[in-house]
């Protein structure tokens, strides 16, 4: 199936059912996409927790956007609170804090935070083991850890919780030749074990030094293997709070495409801000509109793609 454009109309991305009261969290927030989208979500006036692994990279990414917005004490409404998604103490002291302060309100996280060891012309899984622990069971871990403290659903619907894991076309099924992972990943039974296997496989697969010859996607191979399950366990989630087509948390994911950051060495066809931007009116959505289960694509710098879900 070829992928369906995607067109949300411009009245439907200017609805503001937000307010300073709607606290979204960004992971990896001190650079790149991740210190966009949370100077966007604060230019509309959410309050946003900008989260980093180091506490002074955090810090000032926080007093950046504050003097580039003009916000000023009291008013300010980007917080900073540390995490290291890669560290399960990290995730685990974050979620205690973000209670103490902001109890359980939490609307939004959008999981940007990965790692790619690769130049863009390379292949190695030397890392492999922190690209998985990064890539894939960090934000895995951050969702348990903060299911508890998302705001609960209001009668109004207007307070459905919004999930954004940040992913990438690398891990698109279509860059994977293995025909039986395809059909266990392809599966509307799909099951979160059979992710975690999936991921094991690929390690063990790295360890015996047999990783090239058993169809994993065969660029950047690591951090698609990590997105791959990332994509994989987004549409899990996204079919386990969808009841009876009752939506209780909007699952998606986005892929930005190549855009200028460190992690392209500075390359690409587009800035941080235009992805973030692209970003935040997809997880802004008014509550009715809101998809769940999707995968995006930044097309053309400007409007999305929507991949049908065949190739998640
Ligand atoms: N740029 C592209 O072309 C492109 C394309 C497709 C998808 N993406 C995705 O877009 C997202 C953002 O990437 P980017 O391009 O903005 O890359 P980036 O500039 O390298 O930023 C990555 C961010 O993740 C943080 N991070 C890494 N490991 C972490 C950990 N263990 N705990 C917490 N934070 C951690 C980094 O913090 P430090 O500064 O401490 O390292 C940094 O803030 C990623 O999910 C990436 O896979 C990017």
């Amino acid at each position: 199936m070829e992928p369906e454009p995607y067109f949300p109309s411009p009245a439907l991305c200017s609805t503001r059912w937000w307010s300073k009261e709607t606290v979204a969290v960004v992971t990896g927030g001190n650079k790149g996409i991740g210190f966009a989208l949370v100077k966007r979500f604060a230019e509309l006036g959410l309050s946003v927790v900008l989260t980093a692994r180091d506490k002074k990279k955090g810090e000032d990414a926080v007093e950046r956007i504050r003097a580039q917005l003009g916000l000023v004490a009291p008013h300010h409404h980007v917080h900073f609170l540390v995490l290291d998604v890669s560290d399960a103490d990290s995730i685990k002291t974050f979620a205690s804090s973000f209670k103490d302060k902001f109890g359980a309100t939490l609307d939004i996280l959008v999981n940007n935070a990965a790692v790619s060891f690769n130049e863009l012309d390379e292949n190695s899984v030397d890392h492999a083991e922190n690209v998985m622990k990064t890539n894939f069971y960090g934000p895995k871990l951050l969702i348990e850890a903060l299911l508890p403290l998302f705001r609960c659903s209001s009668s109004s619907n207007s307070s459905i919780t919004r999930i954004l894991n940040v992913s990438s076309r690398l891990g698109s099924l279509d860059k994977v030749t293995n025909v039986e992972m395809k059909r266990i990943l392809e599966s509307d039974e799909l099951k979160e074990d059979e992710i975690n296997e999936m991921v094991k496989k690929f390690l063990r697969d790295v360890r015996n030094g047999t990783w090239k010859s058993q169809g994993w996607p065969s660029y950047w191979t690591d951090y698609a293997v990590s997105k791959l399950a990332l994509n994989a366990y987004s549409k899990v989630l996204a079919k386990r709070y969808n009841i009876n087509t009752t939506k209780l948390m909007s699952v998606n994911c986005f892929c930005p495409g190549f855009t200028q950051t460190s992690m392209t060495k500075g390359k690409g066809t587009h800035t941080a801000d235009q992805a973030a931007s692209l970003a935040t009116i997809l997880v802004l959505l008014p509550p009715h509109h809101l998809p769940t289960g999707k995968f995006f694509l930044l097309r053309n710098n400007t409007t999305f793609q929507q991949v049908a879900n065949s190739k998640l």
